[in-house]
């Protein structure tokens, strides 16, 4: 029997020297606005069992949820560590943006902002994911994210933002933006799990000193209920999440799983050092497979070609 332990305070170090939580809880609730409006209970119980590292993003809707709870919870600021994300329809103004995820969650500054997508999208006050006719979503491509990463390095001038990042970069992507950028990411949010384990995109972060978050980090009941994730879970007496929570920390990448249930929260942040076979089998269950942005119809995602986004096998 193998034996689990908290990593709820164990850290790793960003490019700017500040200190991450290797587990974090991922906000993301729902598309629907009332479900994001009771996150509050949630995150707060996530916080009284020693989470210290949250992700939220605007687009979410939980900046508001999760700025109530950290106020519930009494946590001095300074011990947590708070990320959120630009949307795609704020890339024409980042400032603006940056204070109203500010004035949502109640705080003066953010430990990390993310650029949620490489896209820039059409500014509909009341509607972030708007359509074309055709259903696709309405780009504006008058603004590319080079222009948008700019804003973000005036941002961390200000204060208001302490370190900056990207999310849904890939190498094509992220070589794009080196071609302008003065500041390094100092992370790249991803989906990441057994079933798309990126060893490329994450040898090219570590070179770059880009630490990489894993996104549906748990792949979902595709990769939990995977019958090799199972064997390995019931030889060490621990559940398929926390096999693959426990590879993920093992590869260096920080991991952001969302549960909105008190008993699954612990159970996210207590993990476990993997049998070298072990490892050696979820390696291998790698199928470049994506089970959260998956292309549509088109080959698109959210209107980008898979070979726009560099996301092309
Ligand atoms: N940057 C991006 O574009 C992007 C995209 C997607 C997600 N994210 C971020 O990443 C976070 C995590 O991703 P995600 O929410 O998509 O996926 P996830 O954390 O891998 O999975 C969440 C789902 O798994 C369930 N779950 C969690 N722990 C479990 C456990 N121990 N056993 C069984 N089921 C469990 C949750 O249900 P319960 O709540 O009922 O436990 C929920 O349905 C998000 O919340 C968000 O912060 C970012």
């Amino acid at each position: 029997m193998s034996k689990t332990a908290s990593y709820l305070t164990q850290t790793l170090t960003l490019n700017t020297g500040a200190s991450i939580p290797i587990v974090g809880l991922g906000v993301f609730a729902s598309r629907d606005p009332s479900v994001q409006a009771q996150a509050t209970p949630w995150v707060l119980t996530a916080l009284q069992a020693g989470y210290r590292h949250i992700d939220t993003a605007w687009i979410y809707g939980t900046e508001k949820p999760v700025g109530d709870a950290i106020k519930a919870s009494g946590i001095p600021r300074e011990q947590l560590f708070i990320t959120t994300k630009l949307p795609w329809n704020h890339t024409q103004r980042v400032q603006w943006s940056i204070d109203q995820s500010l004035k949502n969650a109640g705080l003066d500054y953010f430990d990390l902002y993310l650029m949620h997508w490489p896209h820039s999208v059409h500014f509909d006050e009341n509607e972030p994911r708007p359509r074309n006719p055709d259903g696709q979503l309405k780009l504006d491509d008058t603004v590319d994210f080079n222009h948008t990463w700019a804003e973000m390095e005036k941002a961390l001038a200000s204060g208001k933002v302490r370190a900056i990042g990207l999310s849904n970069f890939s190498i094509k992507t992220l070589e794009k933006l080196f071609t302008t950028a003065k500041v390094t990411p100092a992370m790249l949010q991803i989906e990441l799990h057994p079933y798309l384990a990126q060893n490329d995109l994450l040898e090219y972060c570590r070179k770059k000193g880009i630490l990489v978050t894993a996104y549906a980090p748990t792949g979902y009941s595709t990769v939990r209920d995977d019958p090799s994730v199972g064997q390995i879970a019931q030889k060490h007496g621990v559940t398929p999440t926390q096999v693959i929570l426990s590879w993920h920390v093992a590869r260096g990448a920080v991991v952001i799983p969302k549960s909105a249930d008190a008993q699954r929260q612990i159970e996210n942040s207590q993990l476990l050092t993997l049998d070298p076979e072990d490892t050696r089998v979820i390696d291998a269950l790698d199928r470049n497979e994506r089970v959260c942005n998956k292309p549509d119809e088109h080959g698109n995602v959210w209107a980008w070609s898979m070979d726009r986004l560099g996301w092309a096998s």
